[in-house]
């Protein structure tokens, strides 16, 4: 960071102010310096700027756009932009110089209380779209604060476990989404995490703050932390933590001061950080005030809710309903209907500008009769004072008595229930419906056949205690405050339905790879399922599941032509024609995984490595291209310390999800230069498996030991059948048995082995 002009030396005390806040939202102003405080605040599906000082929690109105786990389900990168252009427009009408989002950690385990505010258990669905909401957010002169950096997989004792991960999976996994934000759309700001990884607290963790984001990624913006997550401020500089959050934080000030003097701190550091204080609050600073249009804002929030609903079920075509039968009857039951739930809980929370529900937008949508019921009691009724089980009990009997009656006189009944609340701070401790719900359902749909039930949760929900006796099931997520009209406008077909799941419904919670090890216990969460994250680890275990990664139904069918792919200086092209053979215009999402049979390393089955989101006109075929970046070929090569690109035929499974590949491409892609060196510590097999190292054991071997004493090597060399018994034995304990491979005869090994 080069000094701005025109900003005096700053004293070391003043450097150290700069690098923690001010307030629990501002950076510190240093008026000798002309800087002025800058503004950073909630994110990531809404602008939280808090209402009053005292309350942690409430923001002014602002757009509460669908969270993550809804966008997330679009598939649609463009859609991602076009919502961080409006957060970066409503920043600026509220002067936020930085938005703390997009929160891009991976669905680890559907218990994850802010899985509602994460993408995917996928990282490159998850870094594609994180990156289009950057750029959105950014091109509005917004600073973006990408979070949180890095493996905060769940909330359980989040401000003290270490996430034990191997560097593999840290590397394929859960830095990848990370990475490609970072080198892909440059965010202003990243935010470190609160839990350690491997051992030590990201917020002073240089190996992830300054090894990889800055020495291999080239992040030249700032690192702020999570809120409370310093826990020693000169070690968080010492490692790279420009920014901490909040302020204000006097005593760590002084304890930068003290380090400077005493040499336990080297000034240049912190020197830097507050060099990249002033870069960003420079930044922020030559903006102009700005505007936005509130109704607009929300026309885009239902247009990005109905994108990503997701049509789980649609038997006999049951979906979409008329609108103009006015003969017809449709009972609406749930609560939820009535009482949206359209976001989880936490430092996310948005004040909306409105509030869209279900039960009005389908009034407004038919001409048909529409009877309401609530179906269930939601944790606000059940709480009242002086409420006793006994009385919800009743109660609950009698809602769902009076839900029952209203479904069994009409046309269709359409049920709306969920997950009872997310939020961050704490994990769920299952995935099945509230009881009360699961009875609803199975009445309901006892009572009318021609049941549609509409879900609406931040983490996935089982389906198939309750899914058999339902013939249509809308996956609403959590939709923001737009959400009532975006599933009316699918539930009528004024959008035809495009959602796509990004992250796996499985049977059971228990079938989950990381169910043995989540969340962990005494300060240690084991990421034991290691690359088996989400649909890798279904599919490596061959596993049933409710719904795969990727699936989504339309109220049109798509048809695939044959795939072809070719190898790029850049990678592979992949082309497929998709037609759509159904009677409605939709849009397809067309997906790519890719696989490697006979790769030299453990991988998963197949993994997404590309997409495209495509519309697609009654009778039309597109010819869909979908290219892949070499970069994403590659795998974490832990001997090297590097990626590498294995050579190969890589096989290009071409379909609608996961598991609905419908024509697979191969195609033959070089491999890097990576070859292993060869060490006293490699293995005969893997120097025979080497063509170098095979080559020297031969010509220092074959002829037996150079001393004529009996050599293992020349009798295995001679009998490759012993390469069993005796491949495994690292060739410098071979010297153990004689045979002439004495320390010298090794060392003019190794040495022609590796010069
Ligand atoms: C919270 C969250 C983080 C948020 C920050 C400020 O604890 O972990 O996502 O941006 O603190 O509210």
């Amino acid at each position: 960071v080069t000094h701005t002009p025109g900003h005096p030396e700053l004293t070391v005390a003043e450097q150290a102010a700069l690098t923690s806040g001010s307030d629990f939202w501002h950076s510190t102003p240093i008026d000798s310096a002309g800087l002025p405080a800058i503004t950073l605040t909630d994110g990531p599906h809404g602008v939280r700027l808090q209402a009053d000082r005292d309350d942690m929690l409430t923001g002014r109105p602002a757009t509460c756009f669908p969270p993550a786990v809804a966008t997330g389900s679009t598939w649609d990168p463009e859609l991602l932009r076009r919502m961080g252009e409006a957060l970066g427009d409503e920043c600026r009408a509220m002067d936020v110089a930085v938005l703390l989002g997009p929160g891009i950690n991976l669905k680890r385990s559907p218990l994850g209380g802010r899985d509602f505010e994460y993408f995917s258990e996928d990282p490159v669905l998850t870094g594609i779209l994180a990156a289009e909401w950057v750029r959105g957010l950014q091109s509005r002169n917004v600073g973006a604060s990408l979070k949180h950096f890095a493996v905060n997989s769940q909330e359980t004792d989040r401000m003290r476990v270490s996430a034990d991960v191997d560097e593999r999976t840290l590397r394929e996994l859960y830095l990848r989404a990370f990475q490609r934000v970072v080198t892909q759309a440059q965010p202003w700001t990243v935010m470190c995490a609160y839990n350690r990884l491997n051992g030590v607290y990201a917020s002073q963790n240089r190996w992830l703050l300054t090894d990889v984001l800055r020495g291999e990624w080239a992040f030249e913006g700032l690192v702020v932390s999570d809120w409370g997550a310093v826990a020693d401020r000169v070690a968080a500089v010492a490692a790279g933590l420009d920014l901490t959050m909040p302020g204000p934080a006097d005593a760590g000030d002084q304890a930068l001061v003290d380090a400077v003097a005493g040499g336990q701190l080297d000034p240049a550091l912190l020197q830097t950080s507050a060099d990249r204080v002033r870069a960003l609050v420079d930044q922020a600073a030559t903006r102009e005030p700005g505007s936005y249009d509130e109704e607009a804002h929300h026309e885009l929030a239902r247009e990005i809710a109905g994108r990503a609903i997701v049509l789980l079920k649609n038997d006999g075509g049951l979906l979409p309903l008329a609108t103009d039968d006015g003969s017809a009857s449709v009972a609406v039951i749930g609560e939820f209907a009535r009482t949206p739930r359209y976001q989880g809980g936490g430092s996310s929370l948005i004040t909306p500008t409105r509030l869209d529900d279900a039960l009005t937008e389908i009034i407004a949508s038919t001409q048909a009769t529409v009877n309401f019921a609530p179906g269930y009691l939601t944790g606000d009724t059940a709480a009242e004072e002086g409420v006793t089980q006994a009385d919800v009990a009743a109660e609950d009997q009698d809602l769902l008595a009076e839900a029952v009656a209203i479904a069994g006189a009409s046309d269709v009944a359409l049920v709306f229930v969920g997950s009872m609340g997310e939020t961050e701070g704490s994990d769920r401790d299952g995935i099945d419906l509230p009881a009360a719900h699961l009875e609803l359902i199975e009445q309901v749909a006892a009572a009318n056949p021609r049941t549609v039930v509409v879900l609406s949760n931040g983490g996935v929900l089982a389906t198939r205690a309750w899914e058999a006796g339902v013939p249509a099931i809308l996956e609403g997520w959590l939709l923001g405050q737009a959400g009532g009209s975006a599933i009316a406008d699918v539930l009528f077909g004024r959008v035809n339905p495009s959602g796509r799941l990004a992250e796996t419904i499985p049977l059971k919670l228990s079938d989950h790879p990381s169910y043995l090890d989540f969340p962990g216990e005494n300060g240690h969460v084991r990421y034991g399922e290691g690359i088996h994250v989400g649909y890798r680890g279904f599919d490596a275990r061959e596993q049933e599941v409710a719904y795969p990664f990727g699936f989504g139904l339309s109220y049109t069918t798509f048809e695939y032509g044959q795939a072809s792919a070719a190898a790029t200086i850049d990678g592979i092209e992949v082309r497929i024609p998709v037609t759509n053979a159904g009677d409605r215009d939709g849009r397809e999402v067309v997906q790519v995984y890719l696989s490697l049979p006979g790769s030299a390393v453990s991988r998963a089955p197949r993994e997404l490595k590309a997409f495209a989101n495509v519309a697609i006109a009654v009778g039309q075929t597109a010819d869909v291209v979908l290219s892949i970046d070499r970069a994403d070929l590659a795998y974490w090569e832990t001997r090297l310390g590097r990626w590498v690109v294995e050579g190969g035929e890589y096989h290009c499974a071409v379909g609608a999800s996961s598991r609905d590949l419908r024509s697979t491409a191969v195609v033959k892609v070089p491999g890097d230069d990576a070859r292993i060196p060869l060490t006293a510590g490699s293995t005969v097999a893997e120097w025979l498996a080497d063509p170098r190292g095979a080559r020297l054991l031969a010509e220092a071997f074959a002829a037996g030991s150079p001393d004529g004493e009996p050599s293992p090597i020349a009798g295995m060399l001679a009998n490759p059948s012993l390469m069993e018994f005796i491949g495994s034995f690292p060739l410098g304990r071979m010297a153990a048995f004689g045979g002439g491979l004495t320390p010298d005869a090794l060392q003019r090994l190794l040495v022609a082995a590796n010069d």
